[in-house]
């Protein structure tokens, strides 16, 4: 039996696409199959890794744990759409470079995503915030040393532009 396919409108990084999807659809699945928005990482498919963090206007979110149905009324950020509209690194990207916060890299868009809108909710972050600001984000290689001096590299460099 075929499945049934919804027609959706998906916002994503500013542009609109409009997809036709199953209903059980990941969120994670259609920006990466539907849309090869492959920046987004899959990694566990369980909500525990943080690999496969968003933005829905603005706040973090898990496209693993979400229905692309269900995303359709928010503003969805990817890793793809955190550059600076001349297409210059972020404040978060550059202070990655910097700082060597990524070693295989399969987790970092998801810290990218992550301490974006952290620097949003606390601009200066202290290294103990630093380190709550990634709580929630699994990475198997850095140790996280690296990657929170980077959050307070990418402070600094959101402070100065
Ligand atoms: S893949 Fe979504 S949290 Fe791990
Ligand atoms: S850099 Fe490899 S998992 Fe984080």
């Amino acid at each position: 039996m075929s499945e049934t396919l919804h027609d959706i409108r998906l916002t994503v990084n500013d542009v609109v696409h409009d997809l036709r999807v199953p209903a059980r659809r990941l969120l994670s699945d259609a920006l990466r199959h539907d849309l090869g928005l492959t920046g987004t990482h899959v990694g566990c498919e369980h909500g525990v890794c943080g690999a496969c963090t968003i933005l829905l206007d603005g706040e973090p979110a898990r496209a693993c744990l979400m229905l692309a149905v269900a995303a359709q009324s928010w503003a969805i950020t990817t890793v793809e759409g955190l550059t600076e509209p001349d297409g210059s690194l972020s404040p978060v990207q550059q202070a990655f470079a910097e700082c060597h916060g990524l070693q295989c890299g399969f987790c970092t868009p998801g810290f990218l995503t992550t301490i974006t809108a952290g620097l949003r909710r606390d601009p200066c972050p202290t290294r103990e915030r630093a380190r709550d600001m990634i709580g929630g984000n699994l990475c198997r290689c850095t140790g996280y040393q690296n990657i929170v001096t980077a959050v307070e590299r990418a402070a600094e460099i959101g402070a100065a532009r």
